[in-house]
């Protein structure tokens, strides 16, 4: 009798049933009245009194087995027919639990533009492949200079006029030929540079600059927004410093540090012991910029900045590897706030 009941254990775990009557037949086979667990339990009456005990216990499990089976089964067949169902039936409700987030890059680059928008910037965009004049030369990169070497672009190369942008300056550009100052405007957008892919860099990534231009705007106004925006991308606390630096379009140019956010400005891995960390480019446009744009550099002034969404994201969300923005892996984008 033992060996029955352990035959059918195995028997209980490879039931399979595809359709409702099938299903029927199994219950009836091993539960029914004249099914085979009711003819051990006639069996069990003729066992030896010292094999009562284990007997019966086993038996009650191998019941319990088969039936733990049997819903499993209907269970299965029941999630089967409602998928169908609802394929069939396009009046039932759709269900709604998986919405996705938004992608982090995206919650960063609405936050940088909720930011500017609230002291008078609008949002102007423009063509990821641009042509020589918009990327390079009304920028103040003379041809051949090695300037250009700052960034490596990606040309196109039946036509070495025309190259994927490798910053979104072009846009800068596009808006000062457009329209007559005073321009308050920036620009999100995505750039390439011919990069190797790393924790830290990437061919493909985003940016959003800056520009404003008017009659007496200075050096004092364009620190002054920038701190702003630090103090309220990252914490009130936030202190800014500002290192001189080249560009060719900005004049003087310099480099924004933030005190880290990470350690407070204690240093940390992040900041690499300094309690700072870089986050943009800025500096003054340059006379030559304005002109080629005709913009009366004799009347107006104006400032510009630039800076890495990725490299925002990273700080913001302490994230360690810039690759991830680019996998899609919905583990790493299940953890940004709902959309
Ligand atoms: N265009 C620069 C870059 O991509 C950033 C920058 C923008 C610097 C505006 C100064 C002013 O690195």
């Amino acid at each position: 009798m033992k060996e029955k009941i352990d035959a059918l254990f195995a028997q209980a775990q490879e039931m399979t049933a595809e359709t409702a009557a099938e299903l029927e037949a199994l219950k009836v086979k091993y539960l029914g009245r004249k099914g085979i667990v009711q003819e051990l339990f006639q069996d069990f009456k003729n066992v030896s009194a010292e094999e009562k005990r284990e007997m019966g216990q086993r038996l009650n499990e191998l019941k319990d087995a088969i039936q733990v089976g049997l819903d499993a089964l209907k269970e299965r067949l029941e999630s089967k027919t409602s998928q169908s169902d609802a394929t069939n039936d396009l009046t039932l409700p759709v269900d709604f639990s998986d919405l996705g987030a938004r992608h982090p890059l995206s919650i960063v680059r609405n936050q940088i533009c909720t930011i500017f928008g609230n002291i008078g910037y609008t949002v102007a965009e423009g063509p990821e492949i641009e042509d020589d004049w918009h990327n390079f030369s009304a920028l103040n990169f003379p041809p051949e200079h090695p300037a250009r070497d700052m960034q490596d672009t990606f040309f196109i190369e039946k036509d070495p006029d025309i190259a994927l942008r490798t910053h979104t300056s072009s846009v800068q550009i596009r808006t000062m030929e457009r329209n007559k100052p005073p321009i308050r405007s920036i620009f999100p957008g995505r750039v390439y540079r011919n990069e190797a892919i790393s924790a830290r860099a990437h061919c493909l990534f985003h940016q959003v600059e800056g520009l404003y231009i008017d009659e007496n705007v200075s050096f004092a106004d364009l620190k002054q927004t920038l701190f702003y925006f630090a103090k309220e991308m990252f914490s009130s606390d936030t202190k800014i410093r500002l290192r001189p630096s080249y560009f060719p379009f900005t004049e003087p140019s310099a480099e924004m540090d933030i005190s880290c956010n990470i350690c407070g400005g204690k240093g940390c891995n992040i900041c690499k012991g300094t309690g700072w960390v870089e986050i943009l480019g800025c500096g003054m446009v340059d006379p030559n910029v304005l002109e080629n744009c005709g913009i009366d550099s004799k009347k107006y002034t104006g400032f510009a900045f630039g800076m890495g969404i990725e490299r925002i994201t990273m700080l913001k969300y302490q994230v360690n590897d810039l690759r991830l923005f680019f996998e899609n892996d919905l583990r790493f984008l299940k953890q940004f706030e709902k959309a």
